[in-house]
């Protein structure tokens, strides 16, 4: 086991192209467990190669626990892999394909099989020990890949989209066993996904890239609720977060200029408002709370769409050619047309700087 750290790590696939992964630093512990989270083509998979040494390094470093591994052969990092078109040897049983890696490093018979059928356990394969990979689904492969992974038991382990082939079930059935994995075997662990309800449900810490940059690096609670700029707040969320331009009139009230939506600030966000012209509003849709009556510092509208999902409703709410969604509880019944109160809770409110989205 072992701390990984990334310094200004940079990939270029082609002089003259943009950077894959540009200036990409972060230090993670040992047994740690990070998502690195993102759009396609962010950088996530490249990272990922590179600190496998699957792929060079443009520039920056790669250490694991003290040492510099840019030099070192994949083999010899310590690294475990699970990537989704890592294949499997066809010839060999599932058995052997995972015992193979244990036997080159000279693991004795015997504790190669008491492996083999720990991991096989863990990971629900028990059936397929005797299969060749021709004869799994997708799925089972992907299980199978994430077996040979840990069953060196690495000091990092490297998981790129690992349960991305899974049914909603056994992807949910899977997040939890490689949770219990992790905290039993206390690898530390990348998981590459840009499913954000998998990141924040196994990771200690979110790594979120947009186009080969970091965003934000932090715990998932802190990404969701404080967003370090537009972007991060915009990724995480479903429905996503509630995002448009206002101005503050001279009541020290946010305005959508040219509709009836005004909303008076607390002292802190009129603070953080400043003398700038305009900037960029955020609410989550459970940070607003739809009524019938009005009351201090609500905005009157009027209902234009609602959606019943069975847990929750979602009522969407139109301001000139904004449409607010909350997420109101299913006894709270509203139709379309209904006038309606919004209030919002002052401290699940986000201000971004209008031109580089950062939050201010
Ligand atoms: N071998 C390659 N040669 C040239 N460009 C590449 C290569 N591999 C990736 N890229 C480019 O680098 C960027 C990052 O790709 P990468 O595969 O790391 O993204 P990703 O975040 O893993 O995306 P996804 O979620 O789709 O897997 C993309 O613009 C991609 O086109
Ligand atoms: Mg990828």
């Amino acid at each position: 086991m072992a701390e990984l750290t990334l310094r200004n790590l940079t990939k270029i696939y082609n002089p003259g192209t943009p950077a894959a992964v540009e200036q990409l630093s972060l230090e993670i512990r040992d047994g740690e467990f990070i998502a690195l989270l993102g759009p396609s083509g962010c950088g996530k998979s490249t990272t990922l190669r590179m600190v496998a040494g699957l792929e060079t390094v443009t520039s920056g470093e790669i250490l694991i626990g003290k040492k510099t591994v840019n030099q070192t052969h994949p083999k010899d990092r310590g690294v475990g892999l699970a990537f989704e078109n890592y294949a499997l040897y066809p010839p060999l049983r599932v058995r052997d394909n995972l015992a193979f890696n244990l036997k080159a490093h000279g693991v004795s018979g015997r504790e190669v099989e008491k492996r083999v059928a720990e991991i096989a356990k863990y990971l629900h394969i028990g059936d397929l020990l005797d299969l060749k990979p021709a004869a799994l689904s997708s799925g089972q492969k992907q299980r199978v890949n994430m077996a040979r992974a840990m069953i060196r038991r690495p000091a990092v382990l490297l998981l790129d989209e690992p349960l991305s082939h899974l049914d909603a079930r056994l992807r949910v059935q899977m997040r939890t066993e490689i949770k219990r994995l992790h905290a039993e075997q206390r690898f530390t662990t990348i998981i590459v996904t840009h499913d954000q309800l998998e990141a924040m449900a196994l990771a200690n810490r979110i790594a979120v890239l947009h186009d080969g940059r970091l965003q934000q690096f932090d715990t998932p609670l802190e990404v969701f609720n404080h967003p370090a700029n537009e972007f991060v707040a915009g990724f995480l969320g479903e429905p996503p977060m509630n995002i448009f331009e206002v101005t503050m009139d001279a009541g020290s009230r946010l305005v959508v200029p040219g509709t009836d939506f005004t909303l008076p600030l607390n002292d802190k966000l009129q603070r953080l408002f400043g003398s700038r012209a305009g900037a960029k509003f955020g609410v989550r849709p459970w940070g607003v709370k739809v009524s019938s009556t009005q009351s201090g510092g609500s905005v009157p509208g009027t209902v234009s769409v609602v959606e019943n999902l069975g847990d929750e409703t979602h009522v969407g709410v139109r301001y000139g050619e904004i449409l607010l969604m909350a997420s109101i509880p299913v006894t709270d019944r509203f139709k379309p047309g209904s006038k309606v109160q919004l209030t919002f809770n002052q401290d699940d409110l986000n201000l971004f700087d209008a031109t580089t989205g950062d939050r201010l």
